[in-house]
């Protein structure tokens, strides 16, 4: 027998009322902030995402899905914005739209050893803005994460805050690091060891312990920032007070991916483990011009949707609220039933029936089990008289209704607006 994936998950159909949900309450926030959806493909160059979240990161390094054609080598994506950024500069929009607005939901793919809130296929959802290096994007892009944070019902986060600089302040940073720890390179894990060699500021999220320790003493605020980086800051912490919006400024908050400069930030949930970023995102200012467009300031972030899914309150389901489930009883009926079931469907009304051969009782039963609000009963006596007996679920009331009205009736029950039995010929 096959099994899945180590680190992928199939998603069930009674896990899905919860995936829609998510996603429509985000694509209902995302219209809300004047977000466009965007769908990029799932597999890109690999060396696009060599040159977005640079050669050194752990991604690039171990986590990309391969494949090698005659020409290329192509990765799945791990990530998001460097997709995004590459079709921004592909398909001009920066030409035809300047500063965008853009989301996405979809899934990622990384190498990593399967665990709680880890998986190797997981689904983003995300949102970029670019063309703006204005600080109140900062500001928009972190009250729009916490607002969709509480449109999911989701309390008990911290948004964690920290501004790396332009690249000249990272370079002052990476320096500030280097001479803080060279003298305690044997307090070091062997990663942070080669990590001070190729990719420094990362030793200041190890999660070593006794690397903590040892860079926890370092003394780093934000003198690596110049005037500028450190009033665009200032700025964007007074957007947050403003709109009330808790955080805390983490001046260790460096995040994995080499394409951020100023703004960082990252979302955690303590009821998430090790794992605990619901999500993250930052400002990333010379990626469009590093993959050959011109130069625009942009800000993303995003949200791990099995993360968030874990810390929401599950939702009970409610498979079909509205339901209408049709009983045949006889082969004469049967014909009768399928003939209502298209009709009910050509009119909108969400409808089934028993394909099994059921008896009464077993089919009220499955009615029941399906959370159906009406059952259609039609015997040989309703074809007879030219009627079908409509059950009420909720109330168990019973009544004869003729024929030729199930379908407006139950129309009007539900609520349907009815334009389309009136103009849609083929429902009899
Ligand atoms: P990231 O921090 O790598 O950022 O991923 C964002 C979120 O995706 C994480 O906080 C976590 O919730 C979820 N996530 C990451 N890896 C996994 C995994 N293996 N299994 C389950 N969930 C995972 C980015 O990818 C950036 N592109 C975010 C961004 C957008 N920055 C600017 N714009």
């Amino acid at each position: 027998m096959f099994k899945k994936v180590p680190g992928t998950r199939d998603i069930l159909p009674q896990e899905v009322s919860r995936w829609q949900n998510i996603e429509e309450i985000s694509r209902r926030v995302f219209t809300i902030y004047n977000y466009q959806e965007i769908r990029s493909p799932v597999i890109e160059e690999a060396l696009l995402f060599n040159r977005s979240l640079g050669d050194s990161t752990e991604i690039v390094q171990k986590q990309m899905f391969l494949t090698k054609s005659a020409k290329s080598t192509y990765a799945l994506r791990p990530e998001g914005t460097a997709s995004v950024a590459r079709s921004y500069i592909e398909n001009n929009l920066n030409k035809t739209q300047g500063f965008v607005k853009l989301y996405y939901i979809g899934p990622m793919f990384r190498l990593e050893r399967p665990q709680k809130g880890r998986l190797r296929q997981f689904h983003h959802l995300g949102c970029e803005v670019i063309g703006s290096v204005e600080p109140l994007t900062d500001v928009e892009i972190i009250s729009l994460a916490d607002n969709l944070l509480e449109a999911f019902s989701i309390a008990d986060y911290q948004i964690h805050l920290n501004s790396l600089g332009c690249s000249k302040d990272k370079k002052e940073l990476a320096r500030i690091i280097h001479k803080g720890l060279k003298d305690k390179l044997s307090k070091l894990c062997a990663d942070c060891r080669r990590r001070l060699k190729i990719n420094i500021l990362r030793v200041l999220d190890c999660k070593n312990k006794t690397c903590q320790e040892v860079v926890r003493k370092l003394n780093i605020h934000d003198e690596h920032l110049c005037l500028q980086c450190k009033n665009n800051f200032e700025k964007i912490k007074e957007g947050l007070d403003l709109l009330k919006i808790d955080y805390h400024i983490n001046p260790f908050l460096v995040r994995g991916l080499d394409y951020y400069t100023g703004t960082v930030f990252e979302i955690t949930h303590k009821q998430l483990g090790a794992q605990d970023a619901l999500g993250a995102g930052g400002r990333y200012d010379n990626l469009i011009k590093e993959l050959g467009g011109t130069q625009a300031g942009a800000i993303g972030f995003a949200f791990g949707i099995e993360r968030l899914l874990l810390v929401s309150n599950p939702k009970p389901q409610t498979s079909n609220p509205k339901l209408v489930y049709i009983i045949p009883l006889g082969e004469k009926a049967r014909i009768e039933g399928s003939k209502l079931l298209d009709n009910l469907r050509k009119a909108g009304i969400a409808s089934d029936t028993d394909y099994e051969g059921k008896s009464l009782k077993g089919a009220m039963r499955r009615a029941n089990d399906l959370g159906a609000k009406y059952v259609v009963i039609i015997g040989e006596d309703e074809i007879k008289k030219s009627v079908v007996t409509l059950k009420d679920m909720e109330s168990g009331e019973q009544r004869e209704v003729r024929q030729n009205d199930i379908v407006r009736e139950l129309q009007n029950k539900s609520q349907i607006p009815n334009h389309k039995s009136q103009t849609n010929p083929n429902i009899k």
